[in-house]
């Protein structure tokens, strides 16, 4: 397994992290604690030592249940686990609203802290920016944590580049967390060369487009209960097929040059794209990390890099990009 050391820190993960959103059960139609417990298991046994999770992934729960996983494997030291702080839920709240101000961060740092069952936390990231919250108070706030050791390691998601020149003014960075995936690479115009030129790490999130790089969907692939993918609009028609077509031609590629299969493509895409990039792979049963191993031992040539992007352009022409998932603010 191919690891990064996270320029400033202790922390030397993993290329490939887990994404837990999945097994906190909300926005994804329901979880089993028992295999969402295997799968953090299936990863760990298969070099992943990397766990990402949030408070907002199941109002705690997906937290709740990194904690016993990683006390029931009795890992801790190999393990980075990097949760996130800032999106507020409850009383009157429909879903979660963002707040980094520094009542809440303090009040959620605590949270998190016991619901993983560790002493520290090795990777804190504000989740989205707040504008209703002073940047320079959120940050000072983070850096108090740091420096009392409660965190290890310090990461904003979903930040512009401006959003990190503010924070850094007061704080250190050390990494940043955008989406980018082979559908979705805005980010590339912004925050990476941003954080390629700065030196911060990057966990990139959505590794798999949410499971449309995984080459199992098709036209009249569903989904149950609360799923947000009922809402995505990659996922509504006409531009699902657009989506689909692109798979099954990156499949073809990935096969055709390589003996591969589009998945693995697409995580590979992301780790030689970006040397300083950490992919966020969420799964929820143990199988789906079975992959990983096929992810080892080989490399896409930067004329494959620009062929791949070609392959999805040519296919896509109404792309769109994770916006639906942004938060709202607080209305105070
Ligand atoms: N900072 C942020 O704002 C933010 C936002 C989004 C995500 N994230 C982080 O990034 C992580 C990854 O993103 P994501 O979970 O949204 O999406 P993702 O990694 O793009 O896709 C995950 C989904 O793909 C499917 N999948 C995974 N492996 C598979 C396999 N081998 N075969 C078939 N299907 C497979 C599963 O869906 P099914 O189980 O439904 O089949 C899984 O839940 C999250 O868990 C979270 O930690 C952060």
């Amino acid at each position: 397994m191919e690891t990064y050391k996270i320029p400033g820190t202790e922390l030397e993960p993993s290329r490939i992290a887990l994404g837990t959103w999945a097994i906190g059960g909300r926005q994804w139609g329901g979880t089993d604690d028992a295999q969402a417990i295997r799968t953090i298991h299936a990863a760990i046994d298969r070099g992943i030592t990397l766990i990402d999770t949030a408070p907002a992934y199941g109002f705690g729960h997906s937290e709740e249940v990194v904690g016993k996983a990683i006390a029931e494997i009795g890992q801790r030291d190999r393990l980075t686990i990097a949760t996130k702080v800032g999106l507020e839920w409850g009383d009157g709240i429909q879903g979660v609203v963002r707040n980094s101000t520094p009542a809440r961060i303090e009040k959620e740092v605590d949270d998190s802290l016991r619901r993983l069952g560790v002493d520290a936390i090795d990777l804190y990231q504000v989740h989205w920016p707040d504008p209703k919250a002073p940047m320079e108070d959120t940050a000072r706030t983070m850096e108090r944590l740091y420096r009392d050791g409660k965190i290890r390691a310090i990461g904003v998601s979903n930040f512009s580049p401006e959003q990190c020149d503010a924070f850094r003014e007061v704080a250190p960075l050390h990494a940043v967390q955008p989406p980018l995936n082979l559908f979705e690479r805005d980010a590339e115009r912004s925050i990476i060369p941003y954080a390629k030129r700065d030196g911060l790490a990057m966990l990139t999130y959505g590794a798999l487009c949410r499971g449309l790089l995984t080459g199992k969907m098709h036209r009249d692939y569903g989904f149950s209960g609360d799923d947000l993918r009922n809402n995505d609009p990659k996922f509504q028609q006409p531009r699902f097929d657009q989506y689909l077509a692109a798979v099954e031609a990156l499949d073809r590629f990935a096969q055709e040059r390589h003996g591969k299969r589009v998945l693995e493509l697409a995580v590979r895409w992301l780790l030689d794209r970006n040397a300083n990039g950490i992919a966020l792979w969420g799964a929820r049963r143990p199988d789906q990390v079975d992959p990983v191993e096929r992810i080892a031992d080989w490399t896409l040539s930067y004329e494959e890099i620009e062929e791949i992007e070609r392959i999805v352009d040519e296919h896509v022409q109404d792309p769109v990009g994770p916006e639906f998932m942004a938060p709202p603010t607080r209305d105070v």
